[in-house]
């Protein structure tokens, strides 16, 4: 069972600069939230309550204003600096202590999921107990991802960063569970060409060992990772085109810890103080109306 999740949002956020030279990309806005709230409310979804947030060196404070300690959420927020984007597995150098002997979750502080029984699907990925699950969708331009191929049973055969030659336009998302031998195995790897230790190695030694499944959004079902400044409007339109439509919002954090019994009316006037007048704060006044 995974019980602790970390968040990655560091990086350099190259590809958005100037928008990234003073702000992190992570706190940069989707539509009408920063963009850590969507991969924060994907491991609420879960069930996982104890979340490392990683954060580039220097960068805490700015985080802290918007993600406090998540008191409010009923989970507990900690975080750890990571002094350089050194790839992906470093989450687990950085986080040794945090994950400690436990199975642990990752994903990407720039991925944003949605979907048709998402929940229920997280809520399968964190039943693992050995190995390793990734989460696989379609993309249209395979090349520009970590690639995976399965066998009829779900298990990867075949995983490729960046492939040249198309085997498959399964793309591995930003979301990972691993149980805990992923610490050791993240402190063999060697860094590579681009100076920077890889994820598709690390799952690479599961697949060898024959421990790495695939899980699927399913076709109904939206992956976006937001690296770009086309990306971000992309995912701005479709959570707006969504919200205004439903009148229900995506990643609304507290929503998500007052359905999961996180967190009761208080805590809500709590948040709704917090943040503010804005249209954040109406949508929790209708929540608060709502709720008994
Ligand atoms: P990337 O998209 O690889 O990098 P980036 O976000 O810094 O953007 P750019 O390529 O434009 O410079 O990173 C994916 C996510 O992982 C992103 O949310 C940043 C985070 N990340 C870290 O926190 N630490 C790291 O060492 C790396 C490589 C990424």
């Amino acid at each position: 069972m995974i019980k602790k999740g970390i968040i990655l949002a560091g990086g350099l956020g190259t590809r958005m600069s100037p928008l990234t030279k003073a702000v992190n990309k992570q706190l940069l806005p989707i539509y009408d939230k920063p963009l850590i709230f969507y991969p924060l409310s994907v491991l609420m979804l879960a069930g996982i309550k104890e979340i490392l947030i990683i954060v580039n060196k220097g960068k805490l404070a700015q985080f802290k204003k918007v993600l406090p300690n998540g008191n409010n959420l009923g989970i507990k927020i900690n975080y750890a600096e990571q002094k350089h984007p050194r790839g992906l597995p470093d989450a687990f150098l950085v986080g040794e202590k945090f994950i400690g002997k436990n199975n642990v979750a990752l994903i990407l502080g720039d991925n944003f999921f949605y979907g048709q029984s998402l929940t229920k699907k997280l809520k399968d990925c964190v039943k693992l107990n050995e190995g390793a699950t990734v989460i696989l969708h379609p993309v249209k331009n395979p090349s520009a991802y970590g690639v995976a191929k399965v066998n009829k049973r779900n298990k990867i055969i075949k995983i490729i960063e960046k492939p040249k030659k198309n085997f498959s336009n399964l793309a591995v998302t930003g979301l990972y569970f691993f149980d805990n031998k992923v610490v050791n195995l993240s402190k063999k790897l060697k860094l590579s060409k681009r100076n920077e230790v890889e994820i598709v190695d690390l799952l690479n030694q599961y697949k060898r060992k024959n421990k790495l499944r695939a899980e699927f959004l399913g076709r109904g079902g939206a992956w976006l990772d937001t690296g770009s400044i086309k990306d971000f409007y992309d995912a701005s339109a479709f959570v707006a085109a969504l919200e205004n439509r439903q009148g229900l919002k995506i990643a609304c954090l507290e929503e998500i810890a007052l359905k999961n019994k996180w967190i009761d009316k208080k805590n809500i006037l709590d948040a709704i103080k917090f943040y503010g007048k804005c249209e954040y704060t109406q949508y929790l006044l209708n929540l608060v109306k709502k709720t008994k």
